[in-house]
This record gives C-alpha cells, structure tokens and sequence, in this order.
C-alpha cells in the first residue's frame, strides 16, 4: 500500500486539476490556480538524453563509411552494380557498397529475361527485394534495362510490328509502373548503336542490327519504348546506354539516333556511357563523349553507368572468338598494373567532376572478384574495380579518395 504525504497528495491533486482543465479546453480563471491553491513545484526537467551511440566500427577494411560517396557528394551519385543474392549472403561486396556508394544498379534481376521470361508473367521478386534494400539504405536506383537485345526472350519479337509494339508497351508500363517512386532513372534501350566500326566496314549506321531492329525493320522500337516509358512514369529520367561511346566514330551514330529521337519529339533525358574501360582506351576520348553530347544537346545528363578498368587489352578476336587473348596475370597482378589503373583513375574521376553534366556514375560490380570481366571474354583473372577481392581498397580507390595519395 503506497502512503502519500500531504504535500504528495496536493502535488496529485493539483497536477490531476490542471489536468482535466486543459483536457476541457481550460476555462477562464480556473485555468490559473487560485491564489491560495498550493502550486505544485515544476516538474523535475526530463532526464537529459542518454550519449549517441558509439559510432559502428570502422568496415572490415578499416575504411572511413561513406568516404568514397562523400568524396563525390557534390558532385554525382556513385553506384555500384548489385545482384540479390549478393545482399542476401550478407557478402563483403554488399557491406561495402551500402559503406561507401549511394547507388545500386541491379546487375541482372531488370532485365526482361529476368522478370519476364514468359508471355504474360511477371516475377519482381528478386527485384523488389534488391530495389527495397538500396532504398532503405539510402541508394539511388538505375533501372538497368528495359530493352536489351542479349537478355531478350524470343516471343518479345514474334508477330507483327503492330504486335511486337503492343508487347513491348506493356511490358514496358507494367515494369516502370511497378517501380514507379522507387527507381527514379531507366536505362530505357541498351546497345542499340551500330557497332559496324569493328566490322572492318563503316557500316550501315546509326542503328545496330539486332534482333529487334530486324524484326521491326528500322529503329522505329525505339521510339515506342522512350514514348512507353513516359507515359508509365512521368517523372523518370530516360536514358540511352551504351558501350565504346570513347570511339568518335561510334559517338557520332549514338549522337545521329539521339538527335533523330529528338526530332521525332521522342522524350529522352541523357546518355548512359558504360565506360568499359581498356587499357588502350583514351581517357580523354572518354571524357570527350561527355563534351560531345554536352555540346549537341543542351540540357541532356550524361551518366556513367558500368565502369570497370580491364587489366588486358582483348584484341578483337578475343571478343570474337575468343583467340589471342592475353595471358591471365593470375590472382596478384604486377604492382605497375594496379598503379597505372589508379593513374587513370585519377586522371578519369578529376574530368569526370570538372563537368557539371554528369550526376551519376556508377562502377560495374564492388569488388574485382565480382565483375563479369572474370568471365567474359574468357576466365581470367581481371582486376577492374575499386576493391580486391578480399575487400581491400586499391590505389585506384586511395587515387580518387585522396589527392595526397602518391601513386607508386
Ligand atoms: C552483364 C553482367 O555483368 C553479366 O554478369 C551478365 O552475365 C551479362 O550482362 N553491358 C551491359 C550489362 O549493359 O548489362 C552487361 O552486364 C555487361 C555489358
């Protein structure tokens, strides 16, 4: 049985009073106590807030979080290409790219052999729970392809054009629809430039003969999946992406088609360069594709969209047929290798931030164990991004991080 003093009891009495006056709206006089009402002392002031947290200890590469998009805040979004299952294992690479990069394009769960491999179905699982997690982290999202030749399922090109058109419109309103709100930039049509310089003639250009401009018969799908896209969500940025936009001569058709879009009041936002760097590329070709599309269309993005560093030159035949390829450097590639890639780096990232046009760019894959590069043109060690493949920055990453850092 609790004993309450007097003085508690007036406390009680007086805080309960001031109470039901305030619930009834308070009243006149009766909402300052009477002269003679003992006024119960102010309550004792609240506790003061318990310390911040200790901030979380530093990632298992002992790097300071976010310093790489830090690095970049001001200047674009630097992403990182993703998949599901990477953020489902819990791996390193999902650790790092929710550490240091605020933006995620899935790798593979947008593409249309992903999430609609059969007429009339679709599956956004995978997608949606990628999509969620970037979100709830904070992470920018590409939506990474809507149109692409290589990861197109043959019914999208059986029929009609009046057919092929309806298909791909759904497809297109069903899929941006779905993520309307949540992926705020599309990679709308992938790989639709001709790619004839490397066919030894100089091509048929503008347009690249895949599946799709052969079906339709021109480049007329484009304009359908720009104009769907659109309409699905008014307030997403549209892009045409690409690879190779460092050779002028490829630029110049993707440059042909933009501007044929544009005369056609087809409503496209920016360019996507993949930056599929070599080490024979030029850096400043690459960086002359930004210039090119900046002085030819005023007011269009340029996005860098899946830069990797390859450590070999892959002589066309490599690609090809998978000849002549250089030698694998193996797990540990020569420190010169790594140095000159930070150089380049460097050299990239200072022009990239010098141009105000560019708000995005993202790394094709975290950590160098990730990349498709590993793959593809053949198995091969490659050593292309940010991070070994224990998790460990390189000089490329310290390159760009730190203007201190001296390289070599
Ligand atoms: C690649 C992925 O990285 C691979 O893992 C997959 O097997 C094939 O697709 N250009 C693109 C990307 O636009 O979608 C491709 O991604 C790499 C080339």
């Amino acid at each position: 049985m609790v004993e309450f003093s007097k003085r508690d009891r007036l406390k009680l009495l007086g805080g309960a009073s001031a109470l039901l006056l305030s619930a009834c709206g308070g009243g006149g006089s009766a909402s300052s106590p009477a002269p003679s009402a003992v006024v119960p002392p102010p309550p004792p002031p609240p506790p003061p807030p318990p310390p911040p947290p200790p901030p979380p200890p530093p990632p298992p590469t002992g790097l300071t979080d976010g310093l790489l998009r830090d690095t970049f805040r001001n200047d674009f979004v630097m992403g990182a290409a993703l998949s599901s299952f990477q953020v489902q294992r819990g791996d390193m690479s999902a650790s790092l790219a929710q550490s240091q990069f605020n933006g995620i394009t899935p790798e593979f769960q947008l593409k249309a052999d992903v999430i609609a491999p059969n007429e009339g179905t679709f599956d956004f699982g995978q997608a949606d729970e990628l999509v969620d997690w970037a979100i709830a982290n904070g992470m920018e999202v590409r939506g990474h392809a809507l149109l692409w030749h290589e990861a197109t399922p043959a019914y999208f090109l059986q029929g009609t054009n009046a057919q092929i058109r309806t298909r791909l419109e759904t497809y297109i309103s069903t899929v941006v629809e779905h993520f309307r709100g949540r992926i705020t930039v599309w990679d709308v049509v992938n790989e639709v430039v001709s790619t004839d310089i490397f066919n030894g003639n100089n091509g048929v250009g503008p347009d690249r003969r895949t599946e799709w401009f052969e079906a339709v018969g021109s480049g007329d799908y484009l304009d359908w999946a720009f104009l769907a896209a659109r309409a699905a969500d008014p307030n997403a940025q549209l892009f045409i992406n690409d690879y190779n936009t460092e050779n002028s001569l490829k630029r110049g058709w993707l440059i042909d088609i933009v501007r044929r879009l544009q005369d056609r009041n087809v409503p496209i936002d920016g360019v996507g360069h993949q930056m599929h760097i070599r080490p024979d590329t030029s850096i400043s070709e690459a960086l002359q594709a930004i210039d090119d599309v900046d002085n030819e269309f005023m007011g269009l993005i340029n996005h860098v969209t899946e830069l990797d560093m390859d450590v070999y030159t892959n002589p066309g035949s490599c690609w090809e047929s998978q000849t002549n390829c250089e030698a694998d450097m193996g797990p540990n590639p020569p420190e010169e290798v790594l140095n000159t890639q930070a150089q380049r780096m460097r050299e990239l990232f200072n022009g990239l931030k010098a141009r105000s046009s560019v708000e995005s760019v993202t790394m094709w894959g975290v950590m160098d164990g990730d990349s498709w590069l590993n793959s593809s043109p053949i198995e091969r060690f490659n050593h292309p991004l940010l991070f070994d493949r224990d998790g460990e920055p390189k000089a490329g990453f310290l390159a760009i991080t730190d203007d201190n850092y001296v390289i070599g």
